[in-house]
C-alpha cells in the first residue's frame, strides 16, 4: 500500500499530484516544499496576488482535529482559496452510506481543487487519490495509524530552523504510542530521508514492541533513560488516555508519566539545547510535564506556527496554477 502511495503522488516526471506518505518522497521536493514554506513565513501573499485566489479548496475530516484543520483552512485562505468544511463528516453523504470514491468525484465535479482528508483507516488517502480527476490534489490530513505526512514535514521543517537540512549529526528519539502513531512513522521516514541515522523508537513494550525495529527500521528502546541517552531530538507522541489503564500497556497514566514522561528531572540529564517536539495534542502530566511544555527546549508552539508555512507551501504546489 505504501508502494502505490508513493507512486501515485508523483507523476511520471517526479511532480507532486498528491500528498500521501513522505515514505520515499524524494529529498529535492522536501527542499523546494521548505524553500517555499521559507518564503510564505517571512511574507504572506498580498491580496491581489494570492496563487489561490478563485480557487475551492475543502477540508473533509472524519476525525476531530484542532490543529492540522484550522492550519489547511487559515493557509488556504491566506493562499485566497475558499474553503469549505465537512467536520466528522456528519453533513456528508457519507453517512448515508455514500463511498469514499464517490466523496471525491461529488467534490470534484463541484470544482475544488483539492482536499484535505482525515480518515480512521490505513490507506483512505490512497484510495481518495486514486479516485481522483486530473487537476485535482488530495492531501492526507492523517490517515489511520499510517502516515500524517504535514505534520512530519512541519516537525522536520522545524529541526531545520535548528539545525540546517543535513540530519545526518542528529540522535532522535521518538516516544510513545509509535505502535499507533501515523506522526511516528512520518517523522520517521522523513528524518531518515533528511540523513538522520541514529532514530530511536520508545515506549513501553505494549507501546513500542521489538517488532518495529524490522518493520520501520530503527531502533526500539523499551526504556526511556536508555532511549533518550545523549539524544539531540525528544520527539514526543500523544498517548490515548484509553490505552492506559487497560490491558494494553498495564500502566496507569500516573505510571506511564513515571517510567515515559519527560520532566524537568529527566530533561536535566539531557543535552541543554535538546529540541523537544509534540505534534499535540498535548497531554499534560502524561507525556510532558507543565514545565518542560511551557520550557525553552519546546518546541511545541514552534510546530504549530510553521505548520502554517509548511501548508501553504503544499497547497501552493498542488493546487496552484502549474
Ligand atoms: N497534530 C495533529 O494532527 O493535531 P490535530 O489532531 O489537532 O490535527
Amino acid at each position: 500500500m505504501n508502494m502505490s502511495a508513493s507512486k501515485l503522488q508523483l507523476s511520471d516526471s517526479g511532480r507532486l499530484l498528491h500528498l500521501l506518505t513522505l515514505e520515499d518522497l524524494p529529498p529535492k521536493i522536501i527542499y523546494s516544499l521548505f524553500a517555499a514554506a521559507d518564503k510564505f513565513a517571512a511574507h504572506k501573499p498580498s491580496p491581489d496576488a494570492r496563487p489561490l485566489s478563485g480557487k475551492l479548496f475543502v477540508n473533509i475530516f472524519f476525525e476531530s482535529s484542532t490543529r492540522t484543520r484550522t492550519a489547511f483552512e487559515a493557509s488556504a485562505r491566506q493562499l485566497g482559496a475558499d474553503v469549505v468544511n465537512l467536520d466528522r463528516i456528519t453533513m456528508s453523504g457519507e453517512t448515508k452510506s455514500e463511498t469514499l470514491r464517490d466523496t471525491v468525484l461529488t467534490i470534484a465535479a463541484m470544482g475544488a481543487a483539492g482536499i484535505a482528508l482525515r480518515h480512521g483507516e490505513n490507506g483512505a488517502a490512497v484510495q481518495a487519490a486514486a479516485a481522483a480527476p486530473p487537476n485535482f490534489a488530495v492531501i492526507n490530513g492523517g490517515d489511520g495509524e499510517n502516515a500524517h505526512p504535514t505534520q512530519g514535514l512541519t516537525d522536520a521543517y522545524t529541526l531545520r530552523e535548528r539545525v540546517g537540512e543535513d540530519f545526518s549529526g542528529l540522535s532522535i528519539a521518538i516516544v510513545g504510542d509509535v505502535l499507533h502513531s501515523r506522526v511516528a512513522r512520518s517523522d520517521l521516514h522523513i528524518f531518515r530521508t533528511l540523513g538522520a541515522t541514529d532514530i530511536r523508537l520508545v515506549g513501553p513494550p505494549s507501546l513500542c514492541p521489538q517488532e518495529l525495529q524490522d518493520e520501520l527500521g530503527a531502533t526500539v528502546i523499551n526504556d526511556m533513560a536508555d532511549g533518550i541517552n545523549g539524544v539531540d531530538v525528544v520527539a514526543l507522541l500523544r498517548v490515548q488516555r484509553e490505552r492506559l489503564n487497560a490491558d494494553e500497556t498495564g500502566l496507569s497514566a500516573a505510571e506511564y508519566f513515571t517510567r515515559f514522561g519527560l520532566d524537568e528531572k529527566r530533561l536535566a540529564g539531557l543535552k541543554p539545547d535538546v529540541m523537544v517536539l509534540h505534534p499535540g495534542p498535548i497531554n499534560r502530566g502524561m507525556e510532558i510535564s507543565n514545565v518542560v511544555a511551557d520550557g525553552k527546549n519546546a518546541l511545541i508552539l514552534r510546530q504549530v506556527k510553521n505548520g502554517m508555512a509548511v501548508r501553504m507551501a503544499v497547497l501552493n504546489e498542488l493546487c496552484g496554477d502549474r
